[in-house]
């Protein structure tokens, strides 16, 4: 039986495939410099063609997550949209790496500090352990960014070293700490927070 993304749904987003009509959107929310200048894969300045390229690439297709199993080099990347109208938000997915299955996102700026990031990492965790059933996940951050080891703390991730990226939009390299997310430790944490909403 093939293991599909299912509709992802939180209380407030709906974590889908990206389209090509999210094309417009993807470049109106990431065309800004505050939101590529810690990741390494975004370029700034950032146009139409580069979203539609994005958009077309095999791990933000709907069966992306067929494949994603089974391929050494899989990707997820889902869209971060308001459930209440469908807007875009973001973006937040899982690529497999040597070291592991590694966690990324970025959210449009009018949206930060709302909590959106957080929770549909909390989602696409929980996707990797019980659907996909990783034995742990991996992210890095710029060292500077604050909000990004927030998200990664919030989510359970801890620090397990440093190291660098290639920033694109920097076109330099940039500090990052490495954490990690262990699958018994995310089960607990689980188990912690089930036990207190009971309550
Ligand atoms: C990092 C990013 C995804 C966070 O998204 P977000 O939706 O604002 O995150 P959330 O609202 O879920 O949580 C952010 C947390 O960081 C905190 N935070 C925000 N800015 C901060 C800062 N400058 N210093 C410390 N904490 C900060 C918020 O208060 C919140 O924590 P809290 O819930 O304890 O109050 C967003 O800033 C972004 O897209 N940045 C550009 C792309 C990027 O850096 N991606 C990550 C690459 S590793």
């Amino acid at each position: 039986m093939p293991i599909t993304v299912p509709d992802l749904t939180t209380t407030r987003l709906d974590l889908r495939p990206l389209t090509p009509r999210d094309a417009v959107d993807v470049v109106r929310l990431v065309n800004d410099f505050e939101v590529a200048r810690y990741t390494a894969t975004i370029p700034h300045p950032y146009d139409i063609d580069m979203a539609r390229e994005f958009i077309a690439a095999p791990e933000t297709a709907a069966d992306a997550g067929e494949r994603f199993p089974d391929d050494p080099e899989g990707a997820v990347v889902l869209a971060i949209a308001l459930r209440e109208d469908g807007r875009l938000l973001g973006c937040i997915g899982l690529q497999k790496t040597p070291e592991g299955t590694e966690l990324g996102y970025w959210i449009g700026r009018q949206y930060w500090g709302m909590g959106y990031t957080t929770e549909a990492a909390v989602r696409i965790t929980r996707l990797a352990f019980e659907t996909y059933r990783l034995p742990f996940l991996i992210a890095s951050a710029v060292t500077i960014n604050d909000a990004s080891h927030r998200v990664l703390e919030k989510v359970g991730f801890a620090v397990t070293g440093t190291g660098e990226i290639h920033s694109r939009a920097q076109n330099s390299a940039l500090p990052v700490v490495h954490r990690r997310l262990d699958l018994e430790d995310w089960q607990r944490r689980s188990a912690a927070a089930d036990s207190q909403a009971a309550q």
